[in-house]
């Protein structure tokens, strides 16, 4: 089995609940890559998109990245946008296998309408916006990806299952 799994996807395709329940099941750390840049920056993702702007925070993801180098037996659930920058996409592979949760559109929008804890999302229209970025970013996400899981029926603990069958049969 390769050193980590990385869990990539679109904002509210349960990566949080999906690399926890993973990480128990593999006896892995959990490790998410913007808690780690909200307990360096001291402040939430909403204070840093509108205090230091998207550009930094795509700085500081890369930053996290760069130290998580050499890491092992870690599940690696990462935000969103992650995927944009080609580097950050080199340094995720030599992790380990990179897993795409993936939901419909409309789901998303009714996880991610409970919370006003996504910048991206606190605008006057967030379906579209969300259309908008899953346009741009699907065939990102799906050319990278090493395994697709469709989180948009299943529980966090079904999707785990399906990951570790994969894994176990590649390991
Ligand atoms: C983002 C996703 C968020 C967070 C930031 C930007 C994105 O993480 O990194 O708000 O660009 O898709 P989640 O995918 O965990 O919500």
């Amino acid at each position: 089995m390769a050193s980590n799994v990385i869990l990539i996807g679109f904002m509210g395709v349960g990566k949080t609940e999906v690399g926890k329940c993973l990480a128990g099941e593999l006896g892995f750390k959990y490790i998410d890559t913007d808690a780690m840049i909200e307990a360096d920056e001291g402040k939430s993702i909403n204070r840093i998109f509108s205090e230091n702007g998207e550009e930094s925070f795509r700085e500081m993801e890369s930053r996290v990245l760069e130290r998580l180098a050499g890491s092992k037996k870690c599940v690696i659930s990462t935000g969103g946008g992650i995927v944009l920058r080609p580097e950050n996409v080199k340094k995720m592979k030599k992790l380990g296998w990179l897993i795409l949760l993936w939901s419909d559109p409309e789901v998303i929008y009714q996880r991610t309408k409970k919370s006003d804890i996504r910048p991206l999302l606190n605008v006057a229209d967030p379906k579209k916006k969300i259309l908008e970025i899953l346009e741009f970013r699907t065939p990102i996400y799906r050319s990278i990806a090493d395994l697709e899981i469709d989180t948009s029926v299943l529980s966090p603990e079904e999707a785990c299952n399906k990951i570790t069958a994969f894994l176990r049969k590649e390991k």
